[in-house]
């Protein structure tokens, strides 16, 4: 039997309506109502706005004034409505207002998940649904996922990458193709059990069980720094074309030189296979006086070592079933750039040709990949922008991860047309999280300042409406540094009192 919360009253829309909350009831804002139109049936809303009011306590009483008959304590809600599902299984909003006099209703699982659409089994599951008494699980769907791009934005510690790692765990587990541009070192993890016991406690809550995964292949230009890795990742000199040779130079190098490296790689490619010390042997036995800054800039490129030993080929990275994680711990910001550019290029063409499934490419700390004008250069962010503007036509899904959503490139931003949304409190942040967002609101605005970590905003494409999303907990380890110091007690899901109160009064 579905529990009543309140009651419709006053001048009534068929947009949101105002009702005086059932006493005792404990409902909260953004909790999930139904009421009974007579025209469409059940139509789901959600709780906008809630205000307690006590007439001991009015201006007229406190003044000295005598209070009305039937004064005492009321608490009016205000809920804005979602929408009814008509024959064809389509959300719809009503055109006609509701009654008033009509019973508000807690909803119940079924019409939650049938309005919004939270997916079936099959999909991405990514927790449960915030604001419902009940548990909904929330599954997104793994195509719109990928053709649709993704970002996931928040300040640092509030969990995105946390939520990288569930939804990397669901990719493996639907054999989707993952590779990782890993500046920390961190995702690794993923091959060993999650052991944290307070999180190992909350896993039935989630229906999840503890588990590492075997198909993770780390990678790392410099062995040195992560030996723990795998692989060397070496990159294939032989795959660049001129002007990603020259993009990749240190320093500026004048037309002349150009003339003299456009030499040495033609001599270089019809002798067929080649590395970078041939192109080096070849030059320097180059009778041109013009050769020595160029001679300079390709020994830094050598002693960067990223071009040294067997190349690691798309077709190696880009497995189903598989995380490709490239470790760029402790290595050099310039070097890192070199990788992220060549790999994400390379990746992108054979995926365009063919030679690689479809797949998800994760790019940690997009700021400084894809940085916004203004914040820093990369070499990498012409081919970020490509592949966010053209990727989904080829099957290769970018998800954007930052904790400075105002330092990453607009267009890239713009692009990613799933959102999740973590805890925000920086002001620029919010103002580049709002302008990537369609019909972004001063209320939600307020809400991700208030999120817990864990909890997250999931707008887009890949949702009905907004809704916000309690992370489940992870099935492997997170390898966050920052495990320790940042970490909250999160076994209570009900925010705190202060939050409560800031909800109450606004
Ligand atoms: N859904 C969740 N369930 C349980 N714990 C979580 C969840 N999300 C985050 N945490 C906790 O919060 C900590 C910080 O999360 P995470 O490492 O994802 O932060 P981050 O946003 O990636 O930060 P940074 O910007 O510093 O990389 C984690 O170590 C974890 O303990
Ligand atoms: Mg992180």
């Amino acid at each position: 039997m579905a529990r009543i919360v309140g009651m419709i009253f006053g001048e009534v829309g068929y947009r949101d309506f105002n009702f005086i909350v059932t006493r005792g009831s404990k409902l909260q804002k953004g909790a999930y109502v139904k009421v009974n139109h007579d025209s469409y049936g059940w139509v789901l809303a959600q709780v906008g706005s809630i205000k307690r009011y006590n007439e001991m306590y009015s201006l007229n009483v406190i003044t000295g004034g005598q209070p009305k008959e039937g004064g005492g304590e009321r608490v009016v809600a205000k809920a804005e409505v979602i929408g009814y599902v008509d024959e064809k299984g389509l959300l719809k909003s009503p055109k006609i207002p509701f009654r008033p006099g009509e019973k508000v209703y807690e909803a119940d699982s079924a019409l939650i998940k049938r309005s919004l659409n939270l997916g079936i089994r099959s999909g991405i599951y990514l927790g449960l649904l915030e604001g419902h008494a009940e548990r909904v699980p929330v599954y997104l769907n793994v195509n719109k996922l990928i053709q649709k791009h993704l970002c996931i934005l928040a300040k640092t510690g509030a969990g995105k990458s946390y939520t990288v790692g569930v939804l990397v765990e669901e990719l493996i587990e639907k054999k989707v193709p993952v590779v990782i541009i890993d500046p920390h070192g961190e995702y690794a993890a993923l091959r060993n059990p999650n052991s944290n016991p307070k999180e190992i406690g909350l896993m039935s809550r989630y229906g999840v069980s503890a588990k590492g995964y075997d198909n993770i292949v780390e990678y790392t230009p410099n062995l040195s720094l992560n030996p723990q890795a795998d692989r060397k990742l070496a990159l294939d000199i032989s795959r660049l074309s001129i002007a990603g040779f020259l993009e990749m130079l240190p320093t500026k190098i004048p037309e002349s030189q150009k003339g003299v490296l456009f030499e040495a790689l033609q001599i270089a490619k019809s002798h067929g296979k080649y590395t970078l010390d041939d192109i080096i042997r070849i030059i320097q036995e180059h009778k041109s006086r013009a050769k020595w800054n160029l001679l300079t800039s390709l020994e830094m490129l050598r002693e960067s070592r990223v071009f040294e030993g067997s190349p690691v080929h798309p077709r190696d990275l880009v497995k189903r079933g598989v995380v490709s994680i490239i470790n760029l711990r402790g290595v050099r910001p310039d070097i890192q750039e070199i990788v992220v550019t060549r790999i994400a290029e390379e990746v992108f063409n054979d995926r365009k040709r063919g030679r690689v499934p479809p797949l998800f490419f994760l790019i940690e700390e997009a700021h400084n990949f894809a940085p916004e004008r203004g914040f820093g250069k990369s070499a990498a962010l012409g081919v970020i922008r490509t592949i966010a503007s053209e990727g989904r036509k080829f099957g290769m899904g970018l998800c954007i991860v930052s904790q400075r959503p105002a330092r990453v490139d607009k267009s890239v931003l713009s692009q990613c047309n799933t959102q999740i949304i973590l805890k925000v409190t920086n002001p620029n942040d919010m103002r580049a999280i709002s302008q990537s967002i369609e019909g972004f609101t001063s209320d939600l605005e307020e809400e991700i300042m208030q999120l817990q970590p864990g909890v997250a905003l999931v707008v887009g494409d890949v949702v009905e409406q907004p809704i916000f999303v309690d992370i489940r907990v992870k099935k492997s380890r997170h390898g966050g540094a920052s495990v320790e110091v940042v970490k909250e007690p999160r076994e209570t899901r009900i925010p705190s009192p202060g939050i409560l109160r800031r909800l109450f009064v606004r």
